[in-house]
């Protein structure tokens, strides 16, 4: 049976003890949840959230990284450290650090090479704006996204390797692509890791969806055939949103 992946992205929200709260009530009520389950914690909270998660059936995923192992990069958090607090899975390309702070498909590149080589699993994000979905280049936009994160992945790598599709427009406004536009660009996603590491791969490659998931749609979502999990923002920051999200079956 197909085991979805459904990770909860806490963006730039809750404090430590908040944070340590909702985690503590997540390992206790998605102990019995038999999908692969991730929640990204704000930096600041990973450590404490650790302590917590140990243990459980929920990984540790971060939001973000630096794209350089240490050194002179002020602000910035090296993959080592976050290994060193126990991260399983990172975040890359997310929308909000494209548009809002300019990260290019090179340097989201170059972070997804350094987070694969210390054998940490990545969530690669892509997903066109509504200006380029309504100027019909939302293939080319999901191509080159696909493509250029991936220069210098190994085939060998991949099965590390998590795509997000989360079209911008969905992202935090309530509005849901629909079940069956979700299908279709992902089906796209899986036609170009087809065409750049062959079908067997593409075949297995777990394909999220983002963008307003909520209980009340999640499950037309996941019924999709190319649909393998979700990646929830508003709605991973209470239980009472997040659990049923995770338990939609
Ligand atoms: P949202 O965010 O669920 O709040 O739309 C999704 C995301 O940004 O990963």
């Amino acid at each position: 049976m197909k085991r979805y992946f459904i990770a909860g992205n806490w963006k730039m929200y809750k404090t430590i003890p908040e944070a340590v709260e909702l985690a503590s009530e997540l390992k206790k009520e998605l102990a019995d949840c038999k999908e692969k389950l991730m929640i990204a914690p704000p930096f600041t909270a990973l450590h404490s959230v650790a302590q917590v998660i140990k243990g459980s059936n929920i990984l540790l995923g971060a939001q973000n990284m630096g794209p350089e192992e240490s050194g002179a990069h002020t602000g910035e958090i090296s993959v080592l450290m976050l290994k060193d607090i126990g991260v399983r899975v990172i975040i890359l390309g997310h929308s909000e650090r494209r548009h809002t702070y300019g990260e290019s498909d090179a340097l989201i590149n170059t972070k997804v090479r350094l987070a694969l080589k210390h054998d940490l699993e990545v969530i690669l994000c892509v997903g066109e704006t509504l200006e380029e979905r309504e100027q019909g280049v939302l293939e080319n936009v999901i191509r080159r996204q696909l493509a250029e994160g991936l220069i210098g992945v190994d085939a060998s790598m991949l099965p590390n390797v998590t795509i997000a599709y989360e079209p911008v427009w969905a992202i935090g406004t309530g509005k849901t692509a629909t079940p069956e536009d979700a299908d279709s660009v992902h089906a796209f996603c899986r036609r170009v890791i087809a065409e750049l590491y062959g079908s067997d791969i593409a075949k297995n490659l777990v394909i999220q969806y983002g963008g307003s998931v909520k209980p009340e749609n999640v499950v037309a979502l996941m019924t999709k055939k190319n649909v393998d999990g979700a990646l929830v923002g508003g709605a991973s920051l209470k239980a009472e949103s997040f659990v049923p999200i995770a338990k939609f079956r």
